[in-house]
């Protein structure tokens, strides 16, 4: 009895402290109502780690007024506390336009009756590691406070936690012997992480990592760490994959290594990796030190390490023994060092490099982790492309369903609302080894709408029903608490549901790219399929139609001009309708010019190549109208993570940062490796450079006929602007903010007009 009473104690201790993240979260995000909540976590099945439970909270209201919310786990609480704000309080918290919280009224609504959640899984998963990349490789710390904060308070549970990574891998190299000289050289820049740690390149293009980004990153993520465990997420570390310096064979000429095969049209230098064989002693050596740094640095905090080893990279054999050896191998050297952990995979591998992984060679390679507890799949892409059936769960392996969504961080209105609520439900009831939901985005990007979705599937039984969920965003985005929203925002968003996103033809399966974008050609830039697809899937009017209907809605009630959603929406969906004309533009230049010949004067193109220009001006202008679409911020706030006045050999921290920002959107590699890859609709990137190539471009064409067209010509035209946007220093691309005037006066006296001489409203 009396032990009973002590070990009650000792948890409600433990609980009291624990919940501090949370209160903090509340101080931050609704400063007015530090007192209005009370979290109690009633019992932590959870912090048993060999069992998996699910989440469950339960709100209510204590007799002073107080918002009580209890459950088993601190992400229990997290996610009852926004379902409390968002279905109660109708407010939440966004990207790109912030926190709207602090918008709840006082003192705080009470919830009718009791509300209770249960999760569906025990694990909500997020991120990919190439969004350390495409997205948060310049992030500040408030920057991630604030991602953070959206993923606690979305149930988020199991984030992966890349950033700073070269700090440990530098320390260990060191420690056997490796000169900090020969081990800079291996890193890539600091757009280009996620592809140095997943092997598939090496150095950096535009001058070597400085050691300040490796420290300050170091320090992020030491801050990243404590704010997750504060709100009870439990991060994925790194592990040591077997990637190495091409120096590490100096110091252990002895050492088993294979070079990885050339990644994309990587020249050899930048490609080729060292990849050092699990068998050798040396793996576990090095394994053993990356963990144990790790646990020195942050504690003991975590079991989970993700771990890629061929990732769009084949093996160096397709032997059955060979694979099950390299997994069996890092398997124990895993466990040797954190005798609890469990090796986290993205499965991307088996989706692109589907001709090598036949089955036989996927059961082979997951067979070398005996314990199918120690290994947790990624099933990165389960909307559009799942590999769970096809390997059987991963032949018994726990595994994860993610929705992908996009490749890049490319910018479209996109989303698979069947998919995206049916398939888990479905892939659950059908698979036993299923532990979790999850978010994979190359970039996180825009359709919010999306994520928060399948974040809340994980809390229902049952495919959720988009109709209501929609009017439900709707309510809560545009209104608050007590509020009315013009009708015609419901209708817009509407359309989208119907239209952009419900996407059901898989054979263009994740966000669309504006070919604008894209390097001008006369031919394949429409009709693309695939991971970026430029097919538009939905009647290009149902946009058009939103769009009417959102600015609409601000005449009804002109204060909407000042609401950040309402701004970020409508510049979204009016990104969109340009997109769109400029794809059917563009089709009709090249039917006009197609029927052109030597004879036909080039004057007939001259009123297409205006209206292509003049899109591409007013929507540049529009863009930059706010932060988010625009192109400085990204610049920016690569500079701002460089020390000042500290010249580095050839070009300053500040520019290599900015090169590398630049290049990352744009040609991506040193030559253009993978050429607009990444591109965003952003203003400025969009005026002051996709405009220029289309201009010279469209300049070309204007001089020849079909006859006479040589690609070789037209590229030659291109190139120069592609070059010139690399160089730093310039201030292409960079825009006063609001140096067009607002998204008001943009919407209104450029968009409206050059949309209805288009014809297009
Ligand atoms: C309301 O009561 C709870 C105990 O039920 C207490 O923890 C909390 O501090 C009280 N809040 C206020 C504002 O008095
Ligand atoms: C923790 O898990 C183990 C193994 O499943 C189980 O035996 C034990 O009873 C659990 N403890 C608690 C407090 O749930
Ligand atoms: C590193 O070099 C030192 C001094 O030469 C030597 O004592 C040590 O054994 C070396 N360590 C390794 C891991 O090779
Ligand atoms: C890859 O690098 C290794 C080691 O430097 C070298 O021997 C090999 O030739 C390179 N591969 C190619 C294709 O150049
Ligand atoms: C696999 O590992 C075993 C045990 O270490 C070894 O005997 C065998 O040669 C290895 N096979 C291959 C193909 O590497
Ligand atoms: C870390 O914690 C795990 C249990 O989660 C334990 O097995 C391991 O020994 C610990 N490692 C260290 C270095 O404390
Ligand atoms: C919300 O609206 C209801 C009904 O109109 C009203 O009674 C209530 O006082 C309002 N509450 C707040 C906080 O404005
Ligand atoms: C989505 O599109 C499919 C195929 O066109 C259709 O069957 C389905 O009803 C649509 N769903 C919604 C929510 O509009
Ligand atoms: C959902 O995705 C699967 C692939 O897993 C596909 O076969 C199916 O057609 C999709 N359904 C819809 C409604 O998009
Ligand atoms: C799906 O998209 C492809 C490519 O755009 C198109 O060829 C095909 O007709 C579409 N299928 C359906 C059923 O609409
Ligand atoms: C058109 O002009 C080009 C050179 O400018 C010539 O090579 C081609 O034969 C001409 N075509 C016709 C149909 O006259
Ligand atoms: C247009 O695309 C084709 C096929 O991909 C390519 O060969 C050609 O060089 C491209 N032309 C330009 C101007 O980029």
């Amino acid at each position: 009895m009396r032990l009973a009473v002590f070990v009650c104690l000792l948890a409600a201790v433990y609980a009291a402290t624990s919940t501090e993240g949370l209160y903090d979260l509340v101080k931050r995000r609704l400063p007015g109502h530090c007192d209005g909540f009370i979290f109690i976590v009633e019992d932590q099945a959870r912090s048993n780690s060999s069992e998996l439970a699910n989440d469950e909270y339960s709100i209510s209201t204590s007799a002073n007024g107080s918002i009580a919310i209890t459950g088993n786990s601190l992400s229990a609480l997290s996610t009852g506390l926004r379902r409390y704000l968002t279905d109660v309080a109708n407010v939440d918290i966004y990207w790109f336009i912030d926190n709207r919280l602090d918008e709840v009224v006082s003192p705080l609504p009470r919830p009718r009756d009791t509300i209770t959640g249960t999760s569906i899984v025990p694990w909500r998963y997020y991120f990919n590691t190439v969004t350390f990349s495409y997205t948060t490789p310049f992030w500040s710390w408030s920057d991630w406070e604030l991602e953070l904060d959206w993923l606690a308070l979305h149930g988020v549970n199991l984030p992966l936690a890349w950033v700073g990574f070269e700090k440990i891998l530098l320390d260990v190299f060191q420690s056997i012997n490796l000169t900090t000289a020969e081990i800079i050289p291996f890193f890539s820049g600091p757009a280009f992480q996620a592809w140095n740690r997943f092997g598939n390149i090496q150095g950096s293009w535009g001058g070597e990592l400085p050691l300040q980004w490796i420290d300050s990153q170091f320090e992020l993520q030491q801050k990243i760490l404590t704010r997750m465990l504060e709100l009870g997420m439990t991060p994925i570390l790194p592990a040591f994959t077997g990637f190495v310096p091409r120096a590490l064979l100096d110091v252990y000429p002895d050492a088993t290594v294979v070079n990885g095969s050339q990644w994309e049209d990587f020249p050899v230098e930048y490609t080729n990796t060292t990849f050092l064989e699990p068998s050798d002693a040396l793996f576990t050596e090095l394994q053993n030190q990356v963990i144990t740094k790790q646990i020195e640095y942050y504690g003991n905090i975590t079991q989970f390490y993700t771990l890629d080893q061929y990732n769009e990279n084949d093996p160096f054999s397709g032997d059955l023994e060979y694979l099950h050896n390299v997994t069996h191998g890092t398997w124990q050297s895993i466990k040797s060092a954190n005798p609890a952990a469990v090796w986290v995979m993205q499965g991307w591998l088996f989706t692109s490099n589907k001709d090598f992984w036949t089955n036989e060679r996927i059961e082979a390679y997951l067979s070398g982790v005996e314990e199918d507890e120690d290994m947790l799949v990624l099933d990165l892409f389960s909307e559009s492309e799942p590999q769970w059936q096809r390997t059987n769960s991963y032949f018994g392996k726990p595994w994860i369903w993610n929705m992908l969504h996009n490749y890049g961080g490319n910018m479209g209105l996109y989303g698979q609302i069947s998919n995206v609520t049916i398939n888990p439900i479905e892939a659950l009831a059908n698979s036993s080894s299923l532990v979790g939901f999850g978010l994979t985005p190359e970039g996180q990007g825009g359709n919010e709408i999306m994520y928060k979705l399948l974040l809340d599937q994980a809390w229902q039984t049952t495919p959720i029903d988009t109709v209501a969920y929609f009017q439900d965003w709707v309510h809560t985005r545009y209104a608050g608490y007590n509020n009315t929203v013009p009708k015609e925002l419901y209708t817009a968003w509407e359309l989208l549901r119907i239209s952009a996103y419900n996407n059901t033809n898989l054979t263009s399966n994740a966000v669309p790219k504006a070919i604008f974008e894209l390097a001008p050609n006369i031919t394949r830039l429409t009709g693309r399929t695939g991971h970026h697809p430029t097919t538009v899937n939905y009647d290009p009017e149902d946009v058009v139609e939103a769009w009417r209907q959102m600015y609409q809605a601000a005449t009804c009630d002109p204060n909407l001009w000042s609401h950040p959603a309402y701004t970020h929406d409508l510049v979204d969906v009016t990104r969109q309708v340009y997109s769109n004309a400029f794809l059917a533009s563009y089709t009709s230049l090249i039917a006009t010019w197609s029927s052109s010949s030597n004879s036909t004067t080039p004057s007939s193109l001259v009123p297409h190549i205006s209206t292509l220009t003049t899109l591409l001006t007013s929507l540049s202008t529009l863009l930059s109208t706010l932060p988010q679409f625009s192109l400085t911020p990204w610049l920016l706030s690569a500079r701002a993570l460089a020390p000042p006045h500290t010249p580095i050999t050839p070009i300053a921290i500040a520019d290599l940062y900015e090169y590398n920002a630049r290049n990352q959107i744009t040609q991506w590699g040193p030559g253009g490796e993978i050429n607009d890859y990444a591109s965003k609709s952003w203003g400025g990137l969009v005026g002051d450079y996709y405009l220029p190539r289309w201009q010279a471009f469209l300049g070309y064409l204007a001089s020849v006929s079909p006859e006479a067209y040589e690609h070789a010509a037209a590229r030659e035209a291109v190139v120069p602007v592609e070059r010139a946007f690399q160089e730093v220093g310039t201030g292409l691309g960079m825009r006063e903010r609001g140096e067009g005037g607002s998204v008001r006066e943009v919407e209104e006296g450029v968009v409206v007009p050059g949309l209805r001489e288009l014809g297009v409203l």
